[in-house]
């Protein structure tokens, strides 16, 4: 069965992967691109998707979302993780193609009551985009097949503060609607995408067989392997963003816990994915009477990367 996805998206170098691994897969169909703030701003973020589907030969249609957080002021971009220009600094030609009229939450409107029960949306960057989308129209939420996003963290450690993910605190409070509606939220957070590691001969072994996006993301990825080196000592880049699509294709790779989740909108704790697992009972009422959200806790690496690399070789 082919599965029909829009990927909201702030490209973003792992994006870039994740971008490339769904239009490569035979079991995806992209719908669209949705664009936000988050690696870089907006602007630079659609003009990036457009750039993508420049190297990947496509014309899936682009829209253009957010520009800032629901409620707070944006943080900074992190320039120091994606480059400047979201792919590491290595000016590669800028498309000049359009995106599409309709603004991200409109298209993901539009597009989810096109196909009522059978569009999952793929979240790669901060949640405004879908926020935005449930308060256009709250029926969306019904209509949705899986929200799968790639974000937060439940026991493991943050990668911006102690407690918070990058996508999660750039906009908490759209963060926290995205997890309290009424649809089937998957989380891809940093308790897997921690255990997944990217490294440059893999990088090296689809450029050989796919020289058209295997050279792009072998120049995009140096900035970002880098920076893992030096920050956390690792070998390669934190497989983030792609991870959500190898759910998609094979969610068995996984291991889920199940839980409802709040998001921490201030104080220290900010951007916390704070989870009740299932079957544990809390006298606070800020869990009660939300959905159930799947929360991926265990991964199995090595056939989540064959799976990347053969998808992206043919
Ligand atoms: C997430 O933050 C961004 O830097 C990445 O693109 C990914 O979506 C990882 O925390
Ligand atoms: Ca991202």
């Amino acid at each position: 069965m082919t599965r029909k996805i829009i990927i909201d998206t702030d490209p973003g170098i792992d994006d870039a992967m994740a971008i490339f691994f769904a239009y490569k897969a035979k079991g995806i169909e992209v719908l669209g691109l949705t664009t936000t703030f988050g690696n870089v701003p907006v602007e630079k973020a659609t003009e990036n998707a457009l750039t993508l589907n420049e190297v990947a030969g496509v014309s899936v249609p682009v829209a253009k979302g957010v520009a800032l957080p629901l409620k707070r002021e944006p943080l900074p971009h992190p320039d120091f993780v994606h480059g400047k220009d979201g792919f590491g600094n290595i000016d590669w030609p800028v498309s000049t193609n359009q995106p599409v009229a309709e603004s991200a939450a409109e298209f993901i409107v539009n597009t989810v009551k096109a196909h009522p029960g059978e569009v999952t949306i793929v979240a790669l960057g901060p949640l405004g985009n879908l926020a935005t989308a449930l308060e256009l129209d709250p029926e969306i939420a019904g209509l949705v097949d899986e929200v799968v996003l790639m974000g937060g963290a439940h026991l493991e450690y943050g990668n911006v503060t102690p407690v918070a993910e990058a996508n999660i605190i750039n906009d908490p409070d759209a963060a926290d609607i995205v997890f309290t509606a009424n649809w089937q939220v998957t989380m891809i957070g940093l308790d897997v995408t921690h255990q997944v590691l990217l490294d440059n001969e893999r990088l090296a072994r689809i450029k050989q067989a796919n020289p058209v996006e295997g050279d792009f993301l072998m120049q995009a990825a140096q900035h970002y392997i880098n920076f893992y080196g030096e920050t956390f000592g690792v070998e390669g880049c934190y497989f983030h963003d792609a991870s959500t699509i190898a759910y998609v294709l094979q969610p068995e790779l996984f291991g889920l816990e199940l839980g409802t989740v709040r998001v921490a909108c201030e104080g220290i704790a900010i951007g916390q994915t704070i989870v009740a697992p299932e079957g544990k009972i809390f006298p606070a009422e800020a869990w009660k009477n939300i959905p159930t959200s799947q929360i991926c806790m265990e991964v199995d690496s090595e056939k989540l990367l064959a799976l990347f690399e053969e998808t992206l070789s043919n």
